[in-house]
């Protein structure tokens, strides 16, 4: 480190995309988070300087970097009304999810099926799921993704489906919408259980279904609005 991070951070605030571009060029750290916790992205993110957070996502800044209070550069965009630098860190996100989601399933090709994960235990925290493994199942920062999943999917309004409750990201997101109906298939248990828990079961317009969504297929109606976590594209079987 030599005082140029500092100086990309300030030139990232300030909206000077020529200086930015000139410091990544020159090779500056863009993965640096400065005395705040704040990379150089958050902070354009922070101020809606577009052109910044373009030149910074195609210099390698990560997108799901996190603040010390678990904010991501997407929620300082949204929080801020800043919709073209949210789109494009939207995007960004996006399209490492189903860049992961490929590579998951290209490695896992021929031997990977559902069952054992959920016939794991999983375990749940503020800001996250964990398998037994303590492999990620979901994560909080993926919040302003699912929000604007749920925005996507409720755009025509009427009934809606969504697979895969997890941490009930993209289904409180819903919620906000007032959809006519809401239908949930979850198939793990324990993340059966805590929805129920947590009085999911007794919204008006949500009806839960309970088992993997491969086998609940005769209950399922037709819908204006589905949406399923790429993560479970990784299950060969997959097919809507
Ligand atoms: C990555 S999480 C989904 C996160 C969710 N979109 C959110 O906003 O929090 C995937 C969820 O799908 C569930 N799941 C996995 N395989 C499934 C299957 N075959 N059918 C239905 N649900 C499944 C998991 O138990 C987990 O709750």
């Amino acid at each position: 480190m030599d005082g140029r991070e500092e100086v990309v951070c300030e030139a990232a605030r300030s909206g000077d995309s020529t200086k930015v571009k000139n410091l990544v060029s020159g090779g500056t750290d863009v993965t640096y988070f400065d005395q705040q916790g704040f990379t150089p992205l958050m902070h354009a993110a922070k101020h809606g300087h577009a052109d910044v957070v373009k030149t910074l996502l195609e210099a390698g800044a990560p997108w799901n970097a996190l603040t010390p209070s678990n904010l991501s550069a997407g929620d300082f965009a949204m929080d801020a009304g800043h919709q073209e630098a949210f789109d494009l860190l939207l995007n960004a996100g996006i399209q490492a999810e189903l860049v992961l989601g490929t590579i998951a399933r290209s490695e896992n090709k021929n031997n990977v099926s559902d069952v054992d994960y959920l016939e794991d235990r999983v375990t749940f925290s503020e800001d996250k799921i964990m398998d037994s493994s303590s492999k990620a199942v979901m994560m909080a920062w993926e919040k302003p993704l699912m929000e604007a999943h749920a925005k996507a999917v409720c755009s025509g309004g009427g009934h809606i489906l969504n697979i895969g409750f997890g941490m009930g990201l993209v289904d409180t997101a819903i919620q906000q919408y007032s959809p006519a109906t809401h239908t949930i298939i979850e198939a793990h248990p324990e993340v059966y259980n805590r929805m129920l828990r947590t009085g999911w079961g007794e919204k008006e317009n949500v009806k839960i279904i309970f088992g993997k969504w491969q086998d609940v297929l005769s209950q399922l109606d037709s819908y204006d609005g589905k949406f399923f976590h790429t993560s479970l594209l990784k299950y060969d079987s997959f097919v809507l």
